[in-house]
């Protein structure tokens, strides 16, 4: 016999997890639909080069999922999508009306030891605006984020949107650390990797990067700030070239946006958020769980100005994010944020009928049809007799309304209809059905 379970890292989706999902997405939707952003889809596989050329080599190298064709082509499964939007936008560049709003919400892949919030193949919403270069598509990116958790129920007590900007840290390794531009990389790696390190091993691994003490102290500093004016106070001699980077401007001016905007109360500096994907080039954000239940990101995303490079001459900035499902389930149960009942169908709208024995069978079916037209589930029970067994399952499933059909309604084109609360029923015409149905919700106030 072969397994009963999937793939490691991979989920069966059973009809009460779907509901969570449904649930998830359809707020996600609603939101995005509301900020205008319009949906769209990308493939499953792509040739691996777009994903080689500017994501990140772990990604690419380590946890990717390739597929081999014959004539030696080596296809990726999406591990994200945002090189393919890239390439979709780059496509129709022409034509698209900028600033171009779009979001999507597809299964990626990625080759990971599943762990808390991580799996092989996860559900991953991305939203993106792409052609508008000032920092208000960063505030607007800002407010969906707020948007989206402050919907669920979550508070500013419960998660923080932490920015920062990498044309900023560009700035402090250029004037204030006096570090060669072709270890920028290695600066970031280093700031990426610290939340994921013991902090024994952290040490070690930025002593052995640079082997220079004020360089290993600053870094430091920059993983543990959340105080732009403090982290810049800590070091001495500043040069004018600093204040006149864009890096520094854009995180300055940022910082003022967001203290002027409502809202103000859900972000935070903090010097060590770089994000480990190579695309990103100015602002970069991660949302994190300010309680102690869920340690890394929920999400991420960042500004990325020359994606688009790899497909066209055109440049066109994007700014974005990616959120798992499964962390965004997992953040908003710490808080007990999912509504308990989700995961059962609610029968509560449902009309189920019973009958008293198989001679009315295509009676019933005609009247389920009935009913269907008119927008209302309904059921058949197909045990026929014992109508008591009957009346006792739409009890246990929470129904209110059945119909009770037997040889006189089916004869004289009648129903049964009984309340299953107050357990009153009548029988009516088949023509009043409808009506009397309404009637009992009423009553029912559902
Ligand atoms: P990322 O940081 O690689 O960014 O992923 C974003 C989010 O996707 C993570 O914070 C997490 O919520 C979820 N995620 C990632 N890997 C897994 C996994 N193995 N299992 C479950 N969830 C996972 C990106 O993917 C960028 N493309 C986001 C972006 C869009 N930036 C700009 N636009």
């Amino acid at each position: 016999m072969f397994t009963r379970n999937p793939l490691k890292g991979m989920d069966d989706v059973f009809p009460s997890d779907m509901r969570v999902i449904k649930y998830l997405t359809n707020k996600l939707k609603e939101i995005s639909e509301l900020y205008t952003y319009q949906e769209y889809d990308t493939p499953l596989l792509e040739p691996i080069e777009i994903y080689e050329a500017k994501t990140s080599s772990e990604l690419v190298n380590e946890q990717s999922f390739i597929v081999e064709k014959k004539e030696g082509e080596r296809l990726i499964l999406r591990p994200e999508i945002t090189p393919t939007l890239a390439r979709m936008v780059a496509q129709k560049e022409q034509e698209l009306k900028k600033p171009i709003r779009w979001y999507s919400i597809p299964k990626c892949y990625r080759y990971e030891q599943p762990q808390k919030g991580r799996r092989r193949e996860f559900l991953q919403y991305n939203i993106d605006i792409l052609g508008e270069d000032t920092l208000y598509a960063e505030l607007e990116v800002f407010h969906i984020i707020v948007d989206i958790l402050t919907n669920f129920g979550a508070t500013y007590e419960q998660f923080q949107i932490f920015f920062n900007n990498r044309r900023f840290i560009d700035a402090v390794c250029e004037f204030i650390l006096d570090i060669p531009e072709e270890k920028f990389q290695t600066v970031y790696d280093v700031l990426d990797k610290s939340d994921k390190m013991e902090e024994e091993e952290f040490e070690a691994y930025v002593r052995e990067a640079f082997q220079n003490e004020f360089i290993v102290q600053s870094i430091y500093k920059l993983r543990d700030s959340d105080d732009l004016d403090e982290l810049l106070k800590s070091f001495n001699d500043i040069p004018d070239t600093f204040y006149e980077s864009q890096g520094y401007k854009e995180l300055k001016n940022l910082e003022n946006l967001i203290q002027n905007s409502e809202i103000d109360m859900y972000c935070s500096f903090s010097s060590g958020i770089v994000r480990g994907l190579d695309y990103y080039t100015g602002t970069v954000f991660e949302v994190f769980d300010t309680g102690k239940e869920n340690i890394r990101a929920i999400f991420g995303g960042g500004r990325y100005d020359d994606l688009l490079s790899i497909f066209s001459d055109k440049q066109l900035s994007g700014i974005g994010f990616g959120m798992g499902m499964l962390m965004l389930e997992l953040f908003l149960r710490t808080y007990d944020l999912i509504p308990e009942d989700i995961e059962d169908l609610d029968y509560s709208d449902v009309i189920y009928i019973t009958t008293i024995n198989k001679k009315v069978a295509s009676y019933v079916f005609n009247l389920a049809q009935r009913i269907r037209e008119q927008k209302i589930s309904c059921l058949i029970d197909y045990r026929f007799d014992n109508l008591g067994n009957q009346l006792s399952k739409a009890n246990d499933l929470g129904v209110n309304i059945s119909l009770i059909i037997g040889p006189n309604e089916m004869e004289k084109n009648q129903v049964t209809v009984k309340n299953m609360i107050s357990e009153d029923q009548k029988t009516v015409s088949f023509e009043n059905l409808l009506e009397e149905i309404s009637k009992m919700k009423k009553e029912l106030k559902l």
